[in-house]
Order: C-alpha cells, then structure tokens, then sequence
C-alpha cells in the first residue's frame, strides 16, 4: 500500500509529536492554570505511561508510514526520567528511504543547562525552548511559579554550546500579560543565532479561559517590530506546512517567525498528528476524543503482529481524517468542558 499516507484532504503524515509526561514544573497562565493544574490535580499514574519500548514500537510503524520528523513533548518531556534513552531509540529509526528521522524538543529550558549535552549525544537534532517575557516580574507573572529569566536564557546558552541549534525560542502572545515584551524580547534576540517566534494565543484545552480579544495578530507584532525596533523583510517558507512565516532583519541580524494559528490558519498542510502520554492518538490540537491504541500495544500477541495491526490503525485513522478546526473557530467559540489540554497532548 501506499506510502506516505494521505488523510480526507490529501494531507500526508509527515510529523509525530509524542507526548512523554502531563507533568511541568510551570504553571503557565495560558496553559496549566493554578486553579485547576493545584496540588489535587490527579496527573496520570505511572502505569498509564507508554514506555519508552512501546513508543518506540507506535513510532517505528510510523515512520514505515512516511513520517520524518518527531517532537517530543510534554508538560515539560525532560522532567521524564531518563529520557536519553527514548531519544537513543527514536534516533536509531530509518525512513523507507533510509534516512534518519529528525529528533526535536520543545522544552521550558529549566533542565537544558542540565541535559543538553546527553541529550545531543543521545542524538538530538534540535530544541525549541518556551521563553514569554524578559522581564523577570513579567515572565514570573506568566509561569506563575516564581521562576527567573536568567535561568531559562542560561538553558538557551547551554543548548547553544552543545550544538543543538539553531534554537528556535517560542513566545506566546497573551494580550494585557506579556504583549508589552514583544519589542523587549525582540531586541534582546535580534544578533543572536537563536530564532524567536511570537505565538498567538490559543483556545486549547478548557481551562484557559480563552477570549479572542486577548490574541495579538500576528500582523500587529511585524508591524511594531518593523516600525519600532528595525526594517524587515520576508522570507520563503523552509518546507511545505511550516507553521511559523519567517522574516529576517534587512540588516542582517537574524531571523524571527510569527505563527497566527488565530489569524491565517494554516490548517490546509497540517501534516501533524499527536501521541499522548498513555497512548492515545489525537490527529487535531483540538480534539476531544483520542484513538486509545494501549489495547494493541499490550494485546499479547506477537510482536510482529501488534506491529500490523498498529499500522493498519495508523492509517485507517489516517485516512479518514478531516480536521480544520483553526479554519472554521470564529470569534463566538467557546471551549468544550471536554476537550485535551495543551500540557496534556504538547505543543
Ligand atoms: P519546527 O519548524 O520544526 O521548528 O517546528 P514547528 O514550527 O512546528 O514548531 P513548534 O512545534 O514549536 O510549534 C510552535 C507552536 O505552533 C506550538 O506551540 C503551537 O502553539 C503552534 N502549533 C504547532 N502545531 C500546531 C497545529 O497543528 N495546530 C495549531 N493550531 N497550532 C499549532
Ligand atoms: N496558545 C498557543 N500556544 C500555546 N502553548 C501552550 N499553550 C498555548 C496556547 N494556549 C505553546 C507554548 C509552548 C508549547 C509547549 O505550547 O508556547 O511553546
Ligand atoms: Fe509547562 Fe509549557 Fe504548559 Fe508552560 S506552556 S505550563 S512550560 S507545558
Ligand atoms: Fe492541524 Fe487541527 Fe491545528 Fe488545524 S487546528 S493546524 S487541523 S492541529
């Protein structure tokens, strides 16, 4: 049969986004509010986890599938125990083309000083690392955990040095918290290598309290960035579905993205699907139900068989999927009580 799998509109599989722990040692505003995120919060048992075995075997049959990139995510995927490990195997997987796979991480930065270098030497490509403010009272304010800047911008060092860059560093944009950063951040990045990229807002999950009136418009953010910091120009795309739309300064000194999930869905080439934590499979940011794939992962029969049947169910769900939610959200949505949240399923 063929591969790369297509789905309902003709979009292929190309990216697996793994989920590796619900847990974060942040409380982000926009995503693990403290309210509900508090210290009753029930996060998943430790039996629920795949292991890194049984990833590594839903992973194989996708990349037999056509995939060619994995992001590993979270909550936060480096407070996993030994999460080289799982970075070691994934590493090892060839495309049927026989290429190797890119490995890449989007972390809070807090363990990068840490772990880069096992993590590089394990086989990481490259990590993206979650930065909303520079100023210390406002990032504190966003992460709601009392923790500083200076110590995520020593993790983007870190990551830096160990060669796992370029570093692309994420900011989401909440209006009336940390739009007031968007120039400070851009300046504080502009002659570094590091790629920042400003966010809009989203409606993820159920808890955030979302309001369309609180997302800043891509648009604005190019705007006063080319008005009050320095001249931009755009550049091309580096592959088909690339989220982010890349600009870099006229004079030289480096690149940033905006990525307008709000504003210009980009819906039409989304290649991604999402691997939760206990195995479920989700093929939309937005889904409420996922596709549970534990019972074939630890059916008992044979090994070659479960990985049969674990692709026959990848593409079957392939196949049928017709998601476009960024496309049809209008200003009057609102969240359903039942939908995944973001340090559930990972960016
Ligand atoms: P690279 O190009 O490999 O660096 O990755 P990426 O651009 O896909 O970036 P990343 O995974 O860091 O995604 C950045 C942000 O874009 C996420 O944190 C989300 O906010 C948003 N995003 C990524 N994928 C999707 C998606 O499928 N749907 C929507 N609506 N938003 C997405
Ligand atoms: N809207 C947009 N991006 C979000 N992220 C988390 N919650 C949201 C949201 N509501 C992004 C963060 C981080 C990644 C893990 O997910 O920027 O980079
Ligand atoms: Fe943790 Fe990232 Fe969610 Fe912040 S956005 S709470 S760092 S998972
Ligand atoms: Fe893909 Fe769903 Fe995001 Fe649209 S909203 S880009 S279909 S994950």
């Amino acid at each position: 049969s063929e591969v790369p799998a297509k789905d309902h509109f003709n979009r292929r599989l190309h990216d697996l986004r793994i989920s590796v722990t619900d847990r974060c040692n942040f409380r982000c505003v926009y995503c693990m509010p403290k309210s509900i995120f508090d210290k009753d919060y029930q996060f998943l048992p430790h039996k629920d986890l795949l292991s890194f075995e049984e990833i590594e075997q839903v992973a194989r049959e996708f990349v037999a599938l056509g995939v060619e990139k994995i992001r590993l995510t979270g909550g936060e995927p480096l407070l996993r125990k030994n999460i080289e490990i799982l970075i070691e195997q994934l590493a090892r997987l060839r495309t049927p083309g026989g290429k190797p796979v890119e490995i890449t991480l989007t972390t809070n930065g807090t363990l990068l000083r840490k772990k880069s270098k096992i993590l590089k030497e394990a086989g990481l490509n490259r990590v993206t690392v979650s930065l909303d403010a520079i100023d210390d009272a406002v990032f504190k304010a966003m992460n709601d955990v009392d923790f500083s800047v200076n110590e995520v911008l020593d993790g983007i060092e870190a990551a830096h040095e160990a060669g796992l860059g370029p570093i692309k560093v994420n900011m989401v944009v909440k209006g009336g918290m940390n739009d007031g950063q968007v120039l400070p951040m851009a300046k504080h990045f502009k002659g570094t290598p590091h790629i920042l990229r400003f966010i809009e807002y989203m409606d993820v999950g159920s808890s955030n309290g979302w309001k369309m009136d609180e997302v800043v418009p891509s648009a604005r953010i190019i705007n006063m960035i080319s008005q009050q910091v320095s001249q931009l120009q755009m550049l091309d795309a580096n592959y088909t579905g690339e989220v982010a739309e890349r600009w870099k300064y006229s004079d030289g000194t480096g690149e940033i993205g905006v990525i307008s999930s709000v504003t210009q869905a980009f819906c039409k080439d989304c290649t991604r699907i999402r691997l939760s934590t206990e195995g479920k499979l989700y093929t939309c940011l937005f889904a409420s139900k996922g596709h549970d794939l534990k019972p074939l992962i630890r059916s008992n029969a044979l090994p070659e068989a479960i990985g049969e049947q674990l692709n026959h169910a990848i593409r079957n769900l392939w196949s049928v999927r017709a998601d476009r939610y960024s496309e049809i959200r209008t200003e009057n949505t609102t969240q359903p009580k039942d939908r995944i949240e973001m340090s559930y399923i990972g960016g």
